[in-house]
């Protein structure tokens, strides 16, 4: 069983760490990282529905999940589903290097595209794809849920 990791690395986190498919094994770990890291997660069958449909890959050091990206095509568009990194590892250029993956992944599938939904609130995340060229397109009005009621969603897209 693989385990996941709040605390901060004992190793440079550039070191030994990398991307590989993910498994039927892995999909506690990643629930569990989903979980920590999520305040609405994603519930375990709906990874295990992603396992069959879409590309699925997790970040691994030293035989811990510390990540994970899915990214789903779509006709010629590639839909980046979720993306996570364990907190002890942020700001490192590992939610980058998890991007940059996908977005090859979904190129190799002849996508001509990508897009995301995103929280105005997760300055993390928007900061993230912005640096990575995607662009806000549109506005999905209250699409997420907050404890207060309800968040509206930002589409950002990007061309590959
Ligand atoms: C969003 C997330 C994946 C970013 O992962 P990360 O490994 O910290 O990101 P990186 O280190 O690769 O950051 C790349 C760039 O993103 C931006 N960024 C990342 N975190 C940021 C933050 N807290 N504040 C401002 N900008 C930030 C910066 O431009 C950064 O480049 P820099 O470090 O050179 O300034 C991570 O915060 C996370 O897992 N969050 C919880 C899950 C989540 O929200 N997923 C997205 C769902 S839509």
């Amino acid at each position: 069983m693989q385990n996941i990791t709040t605390q901060q690395p004992d190793m440079p986190p550039s070191e030994h760490i990398y991307l590989r498919a993910m498994q039927e094994k892995d999909l506690r770990a990643v629930h569990k990282l989903e979980t920590l890291c999520q305040l609405y997660p994603w519930p375990a069958w709906y990874f295990r529905r992603q396992l069959r449909s879409a590309s699925c890959w997790v970040l691994v050091q030293q035989g811990m999940i510390i990540g994970f990206g899915i990214v789903a095509m779509v006709k010629d568009w590639a839909h980046i589903m979720n993306m996570c990194v364990a907190p002890g590892y942020r700001r490192c250029g590992l939610g980058r290097r998890i991007m940059i993956h996908l977005l090859r992944i979904a190129k190799r599938q002849h996508a001509s595209h990508a897009w995301l939904e995103v929280r105005p609130s997760n300055i993390p995340a928007v900061m993230l794809y912005r640096k990575l060229g995607f662009r806000k397109k549109q506005i999905r009005k209250k699409y997420y849920m907050k404890p207060s009621g309800r968040e509206n969603g930002i589409v950002m897209v990007r061309r590959l």
